[in-house]
């Protein structure tokens, strides 16, 4: 079978390997004479494999032994919620950087919980760049500093974690393990499964363990983060298919050289994209400022909407597939996740280099 050139942006492309080794254990997992996903997860059989996943987190990402793992479902969204119902307790205000879509959203919902302030709104600029740590307007009172490391519609990430008196809470959905976690500057780093880990289905949720002492009995048992810490994850049916395909992505990724090596690759693949694009003497325009472009999504403008449909049939014709821009914003998107092979990297700036010869 031909695999597409899948520059989706979750759920995203998933190594191949892992693909054919989810089909082959599908059926029969360990000669149980069932299948991963038909099984108890109180089984012993699940319990390893779920255990191994946490196991493979803590290793990658070098988590701290004072930090929780937790594998929860909702997706990121779910922890716009979370966050502020866990975090805000007294008044002190939670405090956002509004740096595009998924900032603001993340914003909408804690405002609906608790008291909030923003630190910062690129609206005006229209989500183009992130700010300096000197731009962020942070109140003396405030409990955290929520960031999104990279806004996956905008294609812009945070070159630098921000160094600033308050703890912070990062969304890091679209780029989990291509990048380092700053330990210290944290008590929340949360995200969806569905782009760099894992099929959809699973939230990876770091919560520093002096978070959980402060948490309100008046939070819901599946709301609050405790109840999770407190049973590995298993205080309820945990999302079991998701968990063991994201344990072998993760197994993957070990195999590869671990999170500095999908650094290196990120930084590298989008590299390649973003000289396709500055090569092109205004035939491919990216809106970002140059220090803030992100290394996973990579969005570019051409001159009109109808030549931006014709690159886009074209790439299909190619092979290459989903890299139509957010539909908020239009354009074109290249999401450059993981298990995006190199050598789709490689067809789409060929693509991009024929498409432009043929139409300028
Ligand atoms: C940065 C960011 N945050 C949050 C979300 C929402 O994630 P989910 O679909 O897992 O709820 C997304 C989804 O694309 C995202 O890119």
């Amino acid at each position: 079978m031909a695999r597409a050139h899948n520059f989706c942006s979750g759920p995203c492309i998933l190594p191949t390997a892992v693909l054919d080794e989810l089909a082959a254990e599908l059926p029969d997992f360990g000669d149980s004479g069932m299948s991963l996903i038909e099984m108890s997860h109180r089984d012993p059989v699940y319990d390893r494999v779920h255990h191994e996943t946490l196991d493979r987190l803590r290793r990658l990402c070098h988590v701290p032994d004072d930090v929780d793992v937790l594998l929860l479902q909702g997706g990121a969204t779910l922890q716009f919620a979370m966050v502020a119902m866990n975090l805000l307790v007294d008044d002190r205000p939670g405090v956002y950087s509004v740096s595009g879509s998924w900032g603001k959203k993340a914003l909408a919902d804690a405002a609906k919980i608790g008291r909030t302030a923003v630190a910062w709104d690129g609206a005006d600029g229209g989500f183009t760049a992130m700010p300096t740590a000197d731009q962020l307007d942070l109140p003396s009172d405030a409990r955290y500093l929520h960031v999104t490391s990279n806004e996956t519609i905008g294609g812009i990430r945070i070159p630098e974690f921000y160094d600033v008196d308050v703890p912070q809470v990062i969304d890091m959905s679209s780029d989990y393990l291509t990048r380092a976690i700053p330990w210290d500057a944290v008590d929340v780093v949360y995200g969806g499964a569905q782009k760099n880990l894992g099929p959809a289905g699973l939230a990876v949720v770091f919560v520093r363990r002096s978070v959980l002492d402060e948490i309100p009995d008046t939070v819901p048992s599946y709301l609050s983060y405790a109840t999770h810490a407190g049973a590995d994850s298993l205080a309820n049916t945990p999302p079991v298919f998701a968990i063991w395909a994201t344990g072998k992505v993760l197994a993957w990724i070990e195999d590869q050289g671990g999170v500095p090596a999908m650094e290196k690759r990120a930084a590298d693949r989008s590299a390649m994209i973003y000289r396709a694009i500055d090569g092109s003497e205004g035939f491919y325009r990216n809106p970002v400022a140059v220090a803030d472009r992100s290394h996973t999504n990579i969005v570019f403008r051409l001159a009109t909407e109808d030549l931006e449909a014709a690159f886009l049939a074209e790439a299909g014709e190619a092979g290459l597939v989903n890299l139509k821009g957010h539909r908020s914003v239009g354009g074109i998107r290249a999401s450059v996740y993981n298990a995006l092979p190199d050598e789709s990297v490689q067809v789409l700036v060929e693509h991009m280099a024929s498409f432009a010869a043929a139409n300028s």
